[in-house]
């Protein structure tokens, strides 16, 4: 396995499991095949409404020995409902009892948008909080004293357009380590990955393969089906390999971490060993000359007239 280091050396596997659409009742079978497979980097989010069974098979695969918690890398990600400074660690705390675990590796804001705390998924513009009143000052502020307690080892944000990085930094006592990012040859953004190098913010693409198995009202009827394009099956033929595989390895090679999902045994096998696939340079060109701007998941889902909040705010500088 490759490794990416954050500012103080501690690594993190360049490929961990992404667990976003994992569902309850089969998650639980995933975990313990991945860490059987060598998975040790596992991203959460308590949106994803699967921590507790996620938790629930990492205990057991400490419990018989198969790995232990200092060889695991641990992601989960504050809800928008949770962005008031002092409701941050509630969040975690949480998050942290359905893991059940006492410290998190990584915790990350998981949109720079504030609702309101009895709303999971908004419908409305009154389900939300603007900036204005939970700036992101303020929320980075409880992921500092989360730190600070030792309930996490790392602090980092998804979502985060450049502009959001650098306002955020501007005031932190620590700076954001981590952006998590929808990253794939169609949307490389290169631009926000050169600023995150340049400022030591390890960046993490997630669907990586296109997440076609995200709900049919997040789809676009003639969206792009990333692992059915020509170029990644022609070179997949090439390397001997998948398209995923071919997917994965760009995203590695060019020193990001990547966060695949997959439920599937042979799938989370080939996915784990895309680590080692090294892309020549002119594939690696190849591919970076697809790059459209777009977006699988746009964020629309928190667009609602008159509540501060847009596409347009959410990606632009
Ligand atoms: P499955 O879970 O049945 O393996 P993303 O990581 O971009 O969100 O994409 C996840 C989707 O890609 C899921 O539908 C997953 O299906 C599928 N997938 C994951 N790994 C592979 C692979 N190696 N080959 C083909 N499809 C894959």
């Amino acid at each position: 396995m490759k490794y990416l280091t954050f500012k103080n050396g501690d690594a993190i596997p360049a490929i961990g499991l992404g667990t976003w659409k994992s569902k309850k009742g089969e998650v639980y079978d995933t975990i313990r095949n991945a860490i059987n497979l060598g998975y040790r980097h596992f991203d959460c989010a308590h949106v994803y409404e699967n921590e507790r069974e996620i938790g629930a098979a990492i205990g057991d695969a400490i419990l018989v020995g198969e790995v232990n918690r200092e060889e695991l890398f641990i992601t989960s990600k504050l809800w928008n409902t949770h962005h008031r400074g002092e409701d941050v660690i509630v969040a975690l705390k949480n998050s942290l009892t359905d893991l059940g675990l006492d410290y998190l590796n990584l915790y990350l804001i998981h949109w720079p948008v504030a609702q309101k705390k009895d709303v999971f998924f908004p419908t409305k513009a009154n389900d939300m909080i603007g900036l204005d009143q939970i700036p992101l000052s303020e929320t980075w502020q409880g992921m500092e004293e989360c730190l600070l307690d030792g309930l996490t080892r790392h602090i980092g944000v998804s979502n985060f357009n450049q502009q959001k990085l650098i306002d955020v930094n501007a005031s932190a006592n620590v700076k954001i380590e981590m952006n998590q990012v929808e990253l794939h040859p169609l949307l490389k953004q290169e631009e926000l990955l050169e600023f995150c190098q340049d400022h030591h913010i390890l960046v993490t693409a997630y669907s990586p393969l296109g997440s076609p198995d995200r709900h049919p009202m997040m789809k676009a009827s003639d969206e792009p089906l990333l692992l059915e394009m020509d170029i990644f099956n022609n070179l997949a033929k090439k390397y001997n390999c998948t398209a995923a595989q071919i997917l994965i390895a760009w995203a590695v090679n060019r020193k990001t971490l990547a966060i695949p999902k997959s439920t599937n045994v042979e799938r989370l096998s080939q996915n784990l060993a895309a680590a080692n696939l090294e892309l020549s340079s002119a594939d690696m060109q190849l591919i970076d000359g697809l790059d459209i701007s777009y977006r699988f998941v746009k964020g629309d889902f928190f667009e609602f007239e008159g509540s501060g909040y847009s596409v347009a705010g959410l990606w632009g500088q």
